[in-house]
């Protein structure tokens, strides 16, 4: 098929950086190239056998995590609190769809934005635009704007420390589902929505003592939960460095994530992001909002997914809750008339975005909540089926997104707005959606 890990770069490659120093950046890719990778190709090849299942209507997937990681929140408090969210959500969702979960956690990688404009210009002052920890730092002067080609040495070195802690942890019992306190977050003692979250814990206990009396042992099997790690396939630099053949295996591995999918405005289909993913062996994601047409869509499919095999491409529809009535019928009746293979994400966040009067982006919980009930009912439907969700969420007590049960508002959003890019989701935000959807599938 004639492609190697470096033939994207023969196609037009949007939203990379300039780097000023092309030698600086050769050997920033080959030191790259040399370093061990973070996941191995047994557990690429696992996860695609969960999204196969997903495919089947076996499991579901919940994927989520900040809309850019950042080196400085490479810290225990804020790993440990994003895996509990996810945990949390999780154990609702299992619990509401009685179906298995499978979880893909947007982080150990997640450093790399597209960026709408390249430059940035303040008070008649037009530096670079910053795209994510992995290219540049935030800061608005000139030199923390140069792209640097050591922070993806810095990139693979943060996401090491980070899928090591979440192995351990989970490994270590963390995840033990015998003893969900050890993932209780603080809000529980005080949301209004702890008595729901609480009463579905106690359920599942009970469930599992019950099994246990049933079986005459502790079942082993739920001491722990696998996790799968995601980010955006951005900056191709990074994930050529790290795409690596294995010994008794067939074909190319990105061994930088299980999971790397194509963003929105990377998904050209003569672009190098699509030149570059057609020829790994993981599961990709390709984002599709309203823009996208048949042609578009089936030359997706049929680049990335040339045998139709289940578990390989995963569609992830972003089109706002105002506009996914008007353009998901028409992709869902196109992916089902040519037989193709793919599974379903609801993105109901990328859609939904607002920028207020003072400038600050802002979400609407109710905006979000909407669109992953409309993507459930209009599946439904079409015959087909929503195979899960990916979100922008963190453990944190952020005041991102307006709404939820506490009905945070426009004032809220000042006191504790962190996000550099995206409004996230709060921790009690992405429990309550959790807990909705688990309603909204009984
Ligand atoms: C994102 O997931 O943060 C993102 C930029 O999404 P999209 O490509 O759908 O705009
Ligand atoms: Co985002």
């Amino acid at each position: 098929m004639n492609w190697n890990p470096e033939s994207w770069q023969t196609r037009s490659a949007v939203q990379q950086p300039n780097y000023p120093d092309s030698a600086a950046l050769a050997r920033a890719v080959e030191s790259l190239r040399g370093l061990p990778p973070l996941v191995t190709s047994w557990e690429v090849d696992a996860l695609r056998t969960q999204l196969a299942e997903a495919e089947a209507g076996k499991r579901f997937v919940l994927q989520g995590g900040d809309c850019a990681e950042s080196f400085a929140d490479c810290r225990p408090e804020i790993i440990t609190n994003r895996l509990k969210v996810l945990l949390q959500m999780s154990l609702v969702l299992v619990h509401g769809m009685k179906m298995r979960v499978t979880r893909l956690g947007r982080f150990a990688g997640q450093y790399a934005k597209p960026r709408s404009a390249d430059t940035e210009t303040r008070d008649g002052v037009t530096l670079p635009a910053y795209r994510g920890d992995l290219v540049n730092a935030p800061e608005f002067t000139p030199q923390a704007r140069i792209p640097d080609p050591q922070r993806l040495i810095e990139g693979h070195t943060r996401s090491a420390m980070t899928i090591n802690f979440v192995r351990g942890l989970i490994d270590g019992g963390f995840a033990d589902l015998h003893h969900p306190e050890y993932w209780d977050l603080a809000w529980v003692g005080h949301s209004p929505l702890a008595a729901e979250y609480q009463a579905r814990v106690d359920a599942i206990g009970d469930s599992l003592r019950f099994m246990e009396r049933l079986a005459g042992t502790e079942l082993h099997a739920f001491n722990r939960v696998d996790f799968h790690t995601s980010h955006e396939a951005l900056l191709l630099w990074y994930e050529q460095a790290q795409t690596r053949q294995v010994p008794r295996k067939i074909g190319w591995y990105n061994l930088s994530t299980h999971f790397p999918w194509i963003g929105m405005r990377t998904a050209d289909l003569d672009g190098a992001h699509v030149e570059y993913c057609r020829g790994i062996a993981n599961p990709v994601g390709v984002k599709i909002g309203p823009a996208i047409d048949e042609a578009w869509l089936l030359g997706l499919c049929r680049t990335l997914n040339p045998d139709n095999e289940a578990g390989r491409l995963v569609l992830i529809h972003r089109m706002g809750a105002g506009e996914i009535a008007n353009h998901l019928p028409r992709l869902i009746e196109t992916v089902k008339r040519e037989g193709r293979r793919v599974l379903w994400l609801s993105d109901p966040m990328h859609g939904n975005t607002q920028t207020l009067g003072n400038g600050i982006k802002t979400r609407r919980f109710d905006d979000i909540l909407s669109e992953v009930t409309q993507s459930f009912d209009i599946h439904a439907a079409c015959g087909s089926r929503l195979g899960g969700v990916h979100l922008e969420l963190t453990g944190e007590d952020v005041t991102e997104c307006l709404g939820g049960a506490r009905d945070l508002t426009e004032k809220d959003l000042e006191r504790a707005y962190r996000s550099q890019v995206d409004p996230r989701l709060n921790y009690e935000q992405a429990m309550e959606l959790a807990l909705k959807m688990a309603a909204l599938r009984r």
